[in-house]
């Protein structure tokens, strides 16, 4: 339950249950005709349905739609091209983004947003939603800050590393992808009695590995948020050894401490004679059908960027928290932390003996 208070001052107040807080929207006067989307950064499973929402849901309201090609690249390039209820059809269950998106850090130069954030006056477009991580924000947020042209971010990253939402797009199915491939590693370690280390993808965040780890029935999930000593790793697999285990899995996020999955099987095999096997999984985890929750977190987050955007707020990012929409300013977006998944590895680690 959310009650708002419009003060005299630009900021509409919200309380948010949910969150036990406060948030205060920054606003803005703009009168909304023109939105530009775009998606910004790593792909991730459910673009195509927070993009089906924002321009459907936008359209409903009488505004005019424009999908900028490749992310920022494509605002500073003027790629973009008018998006139609019709051109939303049969997106829903499309991995990727119909948008295309890049890593464009050309945008972290001031000069560079100018061009952009003129391209967008020049057009008259109005206000953006920007669907990506955290590097997508800040672009984001600067060009509310130099430029005042509203926003709204929408977590659109398979590494649920953002701060202001349980589940960012993309991240439910690359969890079940990469749980699918372990499930199919399991069979082969089971029948040679093998370790194997499979390594997911997360470049500073052990958010799918501790999620896989636990729902594979790991061994063991080493991630990058918390220190594993090789010690404590090796005495894990003679442990299971001893008790009649003969095969293991590791789960390792790529950004894992000890090194990335090679390293740490050239460490088992020299300080204790371990021959591990290691898969690691890439981008396999990026790509596919997004599952129902990432569809529909898409679908909700879509909805309420614009409403936001209609509602004079800007410079924040939409999350979602118990089934609830919440909101967060984009600077806390991406200067504060998102929660470790230490709980899950413990419970992980509680589990496997
Ligand atoms: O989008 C997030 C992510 O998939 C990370 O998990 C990974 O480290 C990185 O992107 C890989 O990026 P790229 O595809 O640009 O190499």
């Amino acid at each position: 339950m959310r009650a708002f208070f419009l003060l005299p001052s630009p900021m509409l107040f919200c309380f948010d249950e949910k969150m036990d807080s406060f948030f205060k929207a920054t606003t803005h006067s703009a009168k909304i005709k023109q939105l530009a989307v775009l998606t910004s950064g790593g792909d991730a499973p459910g673009m195509n349905s927070a993009i089906r929402a924002v321009t459907r849901t936008a359209l409903q309201k009488g505004l005019t739609v424009f999908g900028v090609q490749s992310g920022y690249h494509g605002l500073y390039h003027k790629k973009w091209t008018q998006l139609t209820a019709r051109s939303m059809a049969n997106i829903i269950q499309r991995g990727g983004t119909l948008l295309k998106t890049a890593r464009f850090t050309d945008f972290l130069k001031a000069e560079v947003r100018a061009v952009a954030a003129n391209n967008m006056k020049d057009l008259g477009l109005d206000a953006l939603v920007c669907i990506g991580g955290d590097g997508s924000f800040r672009g984001a947020h600067a060009l509310w800050a130099e430029h005042q042209i509203p926003v709204v971010g929408i977590p659109g990253t398979i590494d649920n590393d953002i701060y202001g939402t349980e589940k960012t797009l993309g991240f439910d199915t690359a969890v079940n992808t990469a749980m699918e491939a372990i499930d199919k590693i399991r069979d082969t370690a089971e029948s040679h009695d093998r370790v194997f280390i499979v390594e997911v993808m997360g470049r500073n965040s052990g958010h799918i590995a501790a999620q896989v780890g636990l729902a594979g029935g790991a061994e063991d999930v080493i991630v990058p948020e918390d220190f594993t000593p090789l010690d404590q790793i090796i005495k894990k697999i003679l442990d299971s050894k001893n008790k009649g285990k003969l095969s293991s899995i590791l789960v390792t996020a790529e950004g894992q401490k000890p090194g990335r999955a090679y390293d740490l099987a050239e460490q088992l095999r020299k300080r204790a004679n371990i021959d591990a096997k290691v898969v690691i999984l890439g981008h396999i985890q990026r790509g596919g059908t997004p599952t129902a929750t990432d569809r529909n977190l898409g679908s909700m987050m879509g909805n309420a960027a614009v409403e936001a955007l209609l509602t004079g707020e800007t410079d924040l990012m939409i999350g979602v928290r118990a089934g609830h929409i919440v909101k967060t300013h984009l600077h806390e977006s991406y200067t504060l932390k998102q929660e470790p998944p230490t709980p899950l590895v413990q419970l992980t680690r509680t589990l496997s003996f």
